[in-house]
C-alpha cells in the first residue's frame, strides 16, 4: 500500500487550495447571505481546469484522474460548499455522463464547452414523486418518430437557473419500467421548457437551485444520450461517480471545520488559557482528526477503484455515506467548540454545519447508501 500522494497531485491539490483561499474565502459570507451565484469564480475555475477535470483534453477536459478531482473537491469544500457542487455537478453527472456514453456528436456540441467551463451542466433526475424512488419518473418522453415530446416537473436541481444543458430522464414506455427510461440533452431557451422559481435553502446557498417545467418540449432523437431504454442505468452509473465527488465535498467541509476549530481552540482563551489545553476541547479535536481521517481514506479509496478501472459502486456509496456523516458531526462540534461565536455569521463554522446536511441527501440520502451498500454485501 502507497499512502503518498504523487508530485502531480500534491501541485492539483495546491492549486486548488490557493484559488479556495484567494478567491471564494474573502466573499464567501456574503454570497452565502444574499444567494449569489459565483459567477465570476466560477468562469475563473474553468480556466483553471476545474470544470471539466476527469474529461480528455480532446472534448474540452484537464484529462487528470478521479484522485485529482477528488482533492480539488477537498479543498473548495473547506472553503465553500456552494462552489464546490456546481463543480462536482458539472463535471460527474454531466461531462462524465456525456464522455462515456454519449455520441461523437453530442461530446463536441454539448461536452466540450461543458469541460471548459464555457457552459454549465445540471443533472436532472429528481421529481416532486420520484426522489430516492428514482424507477418512478413521472416526467414523460414520448416517442415522435424524430423526436420526443417531453413533460413533466423536476425538482431540487442544482444549477437549474445557470445552466445550459440540462440531462433530463424521463418515462418513454412505462410498461418498460426502469427499461423504459430515457436521459435527453435539452438546452436553455428550447420551446415549452420553463425554469421554476430558485429554491430558499438552509445551506449550499450561493449554489442555484430551482424547479424545471417541461410543457411539450420537442427534443431532437440525436439528443438522446445511449440506447433506447438506457436512461435509468445512465443515471445509476453517473450518480456511482457523482457519489465520489459529494463524499469528497463531506470530506472537505468536514476537515475545513476542523481547520478552523482547531486554530481557535489556539487562540480563544477560557479560564487562564488557550481552550486547546482544556481536555473537553482537545478530546473533541482529537475524534475529529480521527474520523475525518477515515472518512479520507474511504473516500481515496473510492477515487482508486474508479481510476484502476475497478467497480466502485460500494466504495463510492460507503465513502457518501461516512463522509457526509463526519461532515455533519464534525461541525456540529465546530460549533461547539467555537461556543456562542459559532453561533453567528461571522464565524464560518456556522455555514459549515449549514452546508454539511445537504451532502446526507442528496446523491442519495444516506439510507439510500445503505440500501446500495447493502445489496453490495449480501448478494449472493
Ligand atoms: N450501475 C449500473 N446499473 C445499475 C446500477 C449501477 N450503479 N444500479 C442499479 N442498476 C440497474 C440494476 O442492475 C437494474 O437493472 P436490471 O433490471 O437490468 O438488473 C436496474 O438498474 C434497476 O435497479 P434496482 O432494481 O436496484 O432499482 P431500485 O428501484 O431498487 O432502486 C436505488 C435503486 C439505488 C434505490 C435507486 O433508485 C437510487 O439510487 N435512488 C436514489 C436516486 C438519487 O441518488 N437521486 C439523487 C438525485 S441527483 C442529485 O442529487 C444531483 C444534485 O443536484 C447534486
Amino acid at each position: 500500500m502507497n499512502f503518498t500522494l504523487s508530485e502531480e497531485h500534491e501541485m492539483i491539490r495546491q492549486a486548488a487550495r490557493d484559488f479556495a483561499q484567494q478567491e471564494l474565502l474573502p466573499d464567501v459570507i456574503e454570497r452565502d447571505d444574499a444567494q449569489q451565484f459565483p459567477t465570476e469564480h466560477v468562469r475563473k475555475m474553468g480556466e483553471l481546469g476545474f470544470m471539466g477535470m476527469m474529461t480528455d483534453p480532446k472534448y474540452g477536459g484537464s484529462g487528470m484522474d478521479t484522485m485529482s478531482y477528488v482533492l480539488v473537491m477537498e479543498e473548495l469544500s473547506k472553503i465553500d460548499a456552494s462552489a464546490s457542487v456546481i463543480v462536482s455537478v458539472n463535471n460527474s453527472l454531466v461531462c462524465w455522463g456525456l464522455e462515456a456514453f454519449g455520441s461523437e456528436e453530442q461530446k463536441q456540441k454539448y461536452l466540450l464547452p461543458l469541460a471548459k467551463g464555457e457552459k454549465i451542466g445540471a443533472f436532472c433526475l429528481s421529481e416532486p414523486e420520484a426522489g430516492s424512488d428514482a424507477t418512478s419518473q413521472k416526467t414523460t418522453a414520448i416517442d415522435k418518430g424524430d423526436h420526443y415530446v417531453l413533460n413533466g416537473t423536476k425538482n431540487w436541481i442544482t444549477n437549474g437557473g445557470t445552466a445550459s444543458t440540462y440531462l433530463v430522464i424521463a418515462q418513454t414506455d412505462a410498461d418498460k419500467g426502469h427499461k423504459g427510461i430515457n436521459c435527453l440533452i435539452v438546452e436553455k431557451g428550447m420551446e415549452g421548457f420553463e425554469i421554476g422559481p430558485k429554491e430558499n435553502k438552509l445551506g449550499i446557498r450561493s449554489s442555484d437551485t430551482h424547479s424545471l417545467n417541461f410543457n411539450d418540449v420537442k427534443v431532437p432523437k440525436e439528443n438522446r444520450v445511449g440506447e433506447d431504454g438506457f436512461g435509468f442505468k445512465f443515471a445509476m452509473k453517473t450518480l456511482s461517480g457523482g457519489r465520489i465527488g459529494i463524499a469528497a465535498q463531506a470530506l472537505g467541509i468536514a476537515a475545513g471545520a476542523y481547520e478552523l476549530s482547531k486554530k481557535y481552540s489556539m487562540e480563544r482563551k477560557a479560564f487562564g488559557t488557550e481552550i486547546k489545553n482544556h481536555q473537553a476541547i482537545a478530546f473533541k479535536l482529537a475524534d475529529m482528526h480521527t474520523r475525518i481521517e477515515a472518512a479520507r481514506n474511504l473516500v481515496y479509496r473510492a477515487a482508486w477503484d474508479k481510476d484502476q478501472g475497478h467497480n466502485y459502486d460500494l466504495s463510492s456509496a460507503m465513502a457518501k455515506l461516512y463522509a457526509s456523516e463526519v461532515a455533519m458531526w464534525a461541525s456540529v462540534e465546530a460549533v461547539q467548540i467555537h461556543g456562542g461565536n459559532g453561533f453567528v455569521k461571522d464565524y464560518h463554522v456556522e455555514r459549515m454545519m449549514r452546508d454539511a446536511k445537504i451532502t446526507q441527501i442528496y446523491e442519495g440520502t444516506s439510507e439510500i447508501q445503505k440500501i446500495v451498500i447493502s445489496r453490495s454485501i449480501l448478494k449472493a
